[in-house]
């Protein structure tokens, strides 16, 4: 097992890949790096010559990529010749729900992690340390220490045992956030590195925390057993969802009592035992990775047979259900009980500001209820593509969740056509918003805030509601030009 790594790969060029290995580049002008995925058009887009349009819309990453890119930072559809050069291997591919079978809905889909660790096996000559970079079940690292054993000797019962390669499994969960990856990389609050506990385990973590001891405090750099490693990585992401779920708890008690949610939020802030980030109010969190690690975390405490564990979870995913369907219905109940027919201006269709990632976003929830109710949606999203919203809500008639208790039986799917002749998406806000009978803010990007609220006003039918599911606009100033304003948690 090497320790002094300058071949890297990275398995899967998606948003966490993608920026990754670019930091690592960036940071590491000795180590090759090369990020290799089966999507070629993905790749192409990694190679754009235009920065502004590589795949992953992030602040701060065509600096690096320019910085790096052709020096030692590489992209690339060749995977196997990728594995077979590098010393370490990142496996950063996507780990969905699974939509099929066993423990569809809840459990993680390991798939794409176990093509890679089986091509892996099959290609490698020599020693490689594999680093699990996706977010996985705890024990995921067992599956893949199996499958490289196993498929080791696979067809190459002629070598003799010694010559064969040896494997190190590390998990490194990334805890990025979109919007602000690049910072997060250069200044993360820790690295986790979880080893297997043997020499050449311990040998792959020196090596993978010398990698990032380029650039990150060595106190940063922490170390632990493999299954606590993974383990953190989903409880991280439900301890901050559940910041979430709790402050939107609360959010629906306000509107009931005339307290203000941001009012409690910054009170209880401020002891600094419970800390003021992550108490921002919202229309529901978003994104790939909370209700996924979430319900990956849900089926493996049933797996465990720990169902009080499983339910206490579960519930921060159910709350987050209720958030988007109360925003969606407190539109429909203030428009006199209907939506057909009206239009409905969208702000905001990304999952949070500065990023075009949408999955899971809540505004394809919000847009979905209203439609069964025949709204009339109408995007602006500075980032989105009009082809991304149509799939999502395609995607959604597919794969809704149907144990959601707010939603679940009324529901009808709609088809392609149906979406198409309903969602409108346009390229500037003043026509999304022109004629509108109400306006819903999905996003806190943070132009919604400086645009003339005034001529959108003048622009827009009476009574001319808004509903700010960011709490982003100023109550005093939309108030006083005439509008309805209907925030989140304030009586
Ligand atoms: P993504 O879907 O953006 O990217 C994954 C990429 O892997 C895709 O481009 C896909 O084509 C590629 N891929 C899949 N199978 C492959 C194979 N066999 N060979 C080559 N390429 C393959 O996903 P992502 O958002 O980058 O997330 C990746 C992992 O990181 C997930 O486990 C996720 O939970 C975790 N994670 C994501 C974030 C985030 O902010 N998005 C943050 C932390 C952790
Ligand atoms: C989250 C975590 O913050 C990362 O640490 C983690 O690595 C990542 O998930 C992952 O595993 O994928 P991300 O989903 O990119 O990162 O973005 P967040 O900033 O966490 O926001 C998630 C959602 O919560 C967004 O919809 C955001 O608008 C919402 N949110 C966030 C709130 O509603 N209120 C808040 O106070 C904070």
């Amino acid at each position: 097992i090497a320790s002094n790594i300058t071949k890297i790969a990275c398995i899967g060029a998606g948003y966490v890949g993608g920026p990754t290995m670019a930091v690592i580049a960036k940071q590491c002008p000795h180590i090759k790096v090369t990020v290799v995925d089966i999507n070629a058009q993905r790749i192409a887009d990694w190679n754009q010559i235009d920065l502004d349009r590589l795949p992953v819309y992030e602040p701060g990453l065509p600096e690096v990529v320019a910085e790096a890119r052709g020096r030692n930072l590489f992209f690339s559809t060749d995977v196997e010749g990728a594995i077979r050069e590098a010393q370490m291997i990142f496996i950063s591919v996507n780990t969905p729900t699974k939509t099929y079978g066993v423990g569809k809905g809840m459990a993680a889909d390991l798939k794409y992690v176990e093509l890679c660790a089986r091509q892996i096996a099959e290609i490698a000559t020599d020693d490689k340390i594999v680093v699990e970079k996706s977010t996985l079940p705890v024990r995921t690292a067992q599956a893949i220490r199996t499958i490289l054993d196993a498929a080791a000797t696979n067809g190459k019962d002629t070598q003799l045992a010694t010559s064969r390669p040896k494997f190190a499994v590390l998990s490194n969960p990334e805890f990025l956030a979109e919007g602000t990856a690049i910072n997060d990389l250069l200044y993360a609050d820790r690295m986790l590195i979880g080893s297997e506990d043997n020499e050449d385990g311990k040998r792959a973590e020196q090596a993978l925390a010398d990698v990032y001891a380029n650039w990150v405090p060595r106190e940063r750099i922490v170390t632990t057993r493999i299954w606590s490693s993974e383990l953190s990585k989903l409880t991280a992401n439900a301890f901050l969802a559940q910041r979430i779920s709790s402050i939107n708890a609360i959010s629906a008690l306000c509107e009931r009592t005339g307290a203000d949610v941001d009012e409690v939020a910054h009170a209880i802030g401020m002891d600094s035992r419970i800390g003021p980030k992550f108490l921002k109010s919202s229309v529901g969190f978003g994104g790939s990775c909370f209700q996924k690690d979430i319900l990956n975390l849900v089926y493996l405490c049933r797996h465990f047979n720990l169902p009080e564990v499983a339910d206490y979870w579960e519930q921060v995913v159910k709350l987050n259900d209720y958030q988007k369907h109360r925003f969606a219905k407190q539109i429909i109940d203030t428009l006199f009980n209907t939506v057909s027919g009206k239009k409905i201006a969208f702000l905001g269709w990304a999952f949070k500001k500065d990023t075009n990632d949408t999955r899971e976003s809540a505004a394809i929830y919000v847009a979905d209820e209203l439609l069964q109710d025949r709204a009339e949606i109408h995007v602006y999203d500075p980032k989105v593509t009009a082809e991304q919203i149509y799939g999502d809500l395609e995607y959604l008639q597919k794969h809704r969740r149907n144990d959601n208790p707010c939603t679940a039986t009324q529901f009808s799917a709609l088809s392609a056509v149906e979406i198409r002749s309903l969602v409108t998406v346009h390229d500037s806000p003043y026509e999304a918003l022109k004629n509108a009978h109400a306006t819903a803010i999905l996003t806190e990007w943070d132009e919604f805030k400086g645009y003339d609220w005034q001529q959108i006003y003048n622009n827009m039918l009476k009574p001319a509601f808004i509903f700010d599911g960011r709490n982003i606009l100023n109550r005093k100033e939309i108030t006083s030009i005439g509008f309805e304003l209907k925030s989140i948690g304030k009586g």
